[in-house]
C-alpha cells in the first residue's frame, strides 16, 4: 500500500511558468545577469532587513565566495569553527581556502553548535564562527553574540535550510557579518538552483559582486574605486581588469523571476510550515521520537524525525515501513549526519575522537527527515504520524 509522502511537492507552481513565460516575451530579451537580478537582490535585502544581497548560482556557491572573501579580507588568523552536522560545501569552502576547520558537536534540541563546546574552542587563531542554523532551528543566542563581538571574531551564518526563522523577532541571517542562503528545490523557495551572501558591509558587498565575476574591478560598481585601479593598472583595458583569483557564480534573469515571484508567497508558505511542524509534534509519540525541540523563532521546511534510542532495530523497522508507505526520507538529517565521518576529511582532521560528538552520531545513527512543505494537508499529517507511531 503506497501512502507517498516525498520530500518537497510543488516547490515550482504554475505562477512561476507564467513569470517566465513573461519574462521570454520580452523584447530584446536578456537572459544573463542583469536587471531582474538586482531587482531580486534588491527585495530580497528587504524581506530579509540587510542592506546588500548578491545572487549566486547555489548555496554552495556562497559558502565557497564567503569564504574566499574572508581569506582575501583576513590574514592573520587562521582557524574557523564550525558544526559536525552541516552540508558539505560549509566545510569545504573553508578546506578549500586553506583555513584549519574546528569542529563542534551539536545541541540535540536544536541540532545546531553546542554552544558550550564552541565557547571552548576559541582561541587567538579564531577567525570566524561559521555556524548553520540546522533544518529551520534558530543556532543564535544573545551571549553567543555578545561574546564573538567583543573577542572581534566574525559571524558567519549559513542560513540555507532556515529562511524566515528568527532570533529575538529578528530574521536569520542578519545578524552575522555575512549570511549564506540557498534556493535548491528543496528548501523554502527555489530559484531552480540558486544561492545569496548577504551582508551589511559595503566593502565585502562590493567584493563579493567581483568574486562572483571573475575577480573583475568593473563589477564592483564603486566608480571611485574603478578609477583608481585604472589609473594604478595603465597597461590594461580599463574594463578587463581582473583583481582576485575568482569564480563564474553568476545566477540568470530566469533564477531571478522565478525568486521574485516564489518571494511573494515565502511568508505565507512558512506559516503553513510553522503550523504543519506543531502538529507533528503534537502527534507523534513521544516516547519513540525526538519531540522537545526549541521551537521558538523556528522554521523548518522538513521534519526532523529523530528516534529517542539508539536502537538498530528499531530503526530497521522504521526504514522499511517507510519504504512500504512510500515516505521519502534523508537518514543523518542535514548533510547525511556526522561530517566527520566522510572519506573527504581524512586527510585534514586526523585521529578524530567520536566520544566527543555524540550528540550528533545519534543523529548520524538514528535521525531522518521527512517533508513538510505548504500543500502538506493536517489530515496527511495525521495519517502519516499514526503510521510512524505503529512501529
Ligand atoms: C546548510 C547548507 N549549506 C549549504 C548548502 C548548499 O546549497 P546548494 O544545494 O544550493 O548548493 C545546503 C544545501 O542543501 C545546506 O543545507
Amino acid at each position: 500500500m503506497k501512502f507517498i509522502h516525498p520530500l518537497m511537492h510543488q516547490n515550482f507552481t504554475y505562477s512561476d511558468t507564467r513569470a517566465v513565460t513573461k519574462l521570454f516575451k520580452e523584447k530584446n530579451l536578456i537572459l544573463t545577469q542583469s536587471k531582474k537580478v538586482k531587482k531580486f537582490e534588491k527585495k530580497w535585502s528587504q524581506w530579509l532587513g540587510v542592506k546588500y544581497s548578491v545572487f549566486v548560482n547555489s548555496g554552495s556557491s556562497a559558502n565557497l565566495l564567503t569564504i574566499s572573501l574572508l581569506k582575501i579580507l583576513y590574514k592573520k588568523r587562521k582557524e574557523i569553527i564550525l558544526p559536525t552536522l552541516t552540508w558539505v560545501s560549509d566545510i569545504n569552502s573553508v578546506i578549500q581556502n586553506g583555513f584549519k576547520p574546528v569542529f563542534v558537536d551539536i545541541n540535540p534540541n536544536n541540532l545546531c553548535m553546542d554552544e558550550n563546546e564552541l565557547l571552548k574552542k576559541i582561541n587567538k587563531n579564531t577567525l570566524a564562527v561559521f555556524l548553520t542554523h540546522v533544518q529551520g532551528f534558530n543556532g543564535l543566542s544573545q551571549n553567543l553574540i555578545n561574546i564573538l563581538k567583543k573577542k572581534k571574531i566574525h559571524l558567519i551564518e549559513d542560513v540555507c535550510e532556515s529562511h524566515g526563522a528568527t532570533f529575538n523577532n529578528k530574521k536569520l541571517g542578519s545578524f552575522g557579518k555575512i549570511s549564506n542562503f540557498s534556493f535548491y528545490y528543496a528548501h523554502h523557495m527555489s530559484t531552480i538552483e540558486g544561492g545569496m551572501v548577504c551582508t551589511n558591509d559595503k566593502k565585502i558587498y562590493e567584493l563579493a559582486k567581483m568574486l562572483r565575476s571573475h575577480g573583475m574591478v568593473r563589477e564592483s560598481n564603486n566608480a571611485s574605486f574603478e578609477r583608481k585601479m585604472i589609473n594604478k593598472n595603465p597597461k590594461l583595458s580599463p574594463k578587463f581588469i581582473f583583481l582576485y583569483p575568482a569564480y563564474n557564480f553568476r545566477n540568470t534573469e530566469v533564477g531571478a523571476v522565478i525568486g521574485l515571484n516564489q518571494l511573494k508567497s515565502l511568508n505565507k508558505n512558512n506559516k503553513k510550515r510553522k503550523d504543519n511542524f506543531k502538529l507533528f509534534l503534537k502527534l507523534l509519540d513521544k516516547k519513540k521520537f525526538k519531540t522537545d525541540f526549541e521551537i521558538k523563532g523556528s522554521c523548518n521546511y522538513a521534519f526532523p524525525l529523530i528516534l529517542r534510542k539508539a536502537d538498530f532495530k528499531f530503526r530497521n523497522i522504521l526504514e522499511n515501513k517507510m519504504k512500504k508507505y512510500g515516505i521519502e526520507y534523508r537518514r543523518g538529517n542535514a548533510g547525511g549526519g556526522n561530517q566527520l565521518r566522510q572519506p573527504y576529511l581524512k586527510p585534514y582532521v586526523k585521529n578524530v575522537n567520536f566520544t566527543n560528538f555524540k550528540e550528533v552520531d545519534h543523529i548520524h545513527f538514528f535521525g531522518y527527515y521527512i517533508g513538510n512543505y505548504p500543500s502538506l494537508s493536517f489530515d496527511k499529517i495525521r495519517k502519516l504520524v499514526k503510521i510512524l507511531n505503529s512501529i
